[in-house]
């Protein structure tokens, strides 16, 4: 499928049917999600991949929507925060300095900045958020064209997620995608206007 056709196509879908996702199609959205953008290329994303019915069944708990969990697979996308430590930072920036993206005098400025060096000093730059939407979107849009729906979830209590998933406290769950084949077809969700998104041409 033509990206075009993937964006076009795209909806919310929030009924599956009970088959379910093979692993080498599981295999591809993630092939998606690890070529995605990040910020220094710190590719901070993890994504848990949840089938086991009891499990599902567990996490209901922590979620607010009941289709979530009755679809054939959830994957929980998470942020690690190792990947904000200096030490990987910088071998991520020594290897886009290998790959001759980036300068070395790009890179002194960045190693100038006050990063931390263990996992318990790290927080969640905002970047990193923008770095998991982004590989979200991927999947997202590949799980379309692969005729999987899928929906972004971020009503569900973070916490009791991760105490259900016994989740390690530097991977923080940001999006629970539950993926499947689409058991409802809906139509374009309603969009505002083009006048009203564009702010102007200058
Ligand atoms: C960041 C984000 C969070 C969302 N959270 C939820 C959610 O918790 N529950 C839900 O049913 N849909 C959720 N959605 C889906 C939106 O409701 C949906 O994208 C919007 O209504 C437009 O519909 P469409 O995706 O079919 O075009 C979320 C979407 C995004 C991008």
């Amino acid at each position: 499928m033509e990206l075009d056709e993937a964006i076009e196509k795209r909806r919310s879908i929030r009924g599956y049917t009970k088959d379910p996702v093979p692993k080498e199609l599981i295999k591809e959205l993630m092939e998606a999600a690890r070529k995605a953008p990040s910020a220094t290329n710190r590719q901070s994303w993890r994504f848990l991949i949840v089938q086991d019915d009891d499990m599902k069944n567990r996490l209901q708990e922590g979620i607010t929507q009941h289709f979530v969990a009755n679809a054939p697979l959830i994957i929980v996308c998470c942020l690690d925060r190792h990947a904000f430590t200096r030490q990987l930072i910088e071998k991520r920036v020594e290897e886009l300095i290998d790959a001759n993206v980036m300068s070395r005098e790009v890179a002194n400025m960045l190693y100038q900045r006050k990063l931390p060096q263990k996992v318990e000093e790290t927080g969640i730059p905002v970047s990193a958020y923008l770095d998991l939407g982004i590989a979200v979107e991927h999947i997202v849009l590949k799980a379309t064209s692969l005729g999987l729906g899928s929906c972004w979830v971020r009503m569900f209590d973070q916490e009791r997620v991760s105490e259900i998933l016994s989740l390690p406290l530097e991977i923080t769950p940001v999006v629970l995608l539950p993926v499947g084949y689409p058991a409802e077809n809906p139509s374009m969700r309603p969009r505002i206007s083009m006048e009203e998104i564009i702010l102007g041409f200058i």
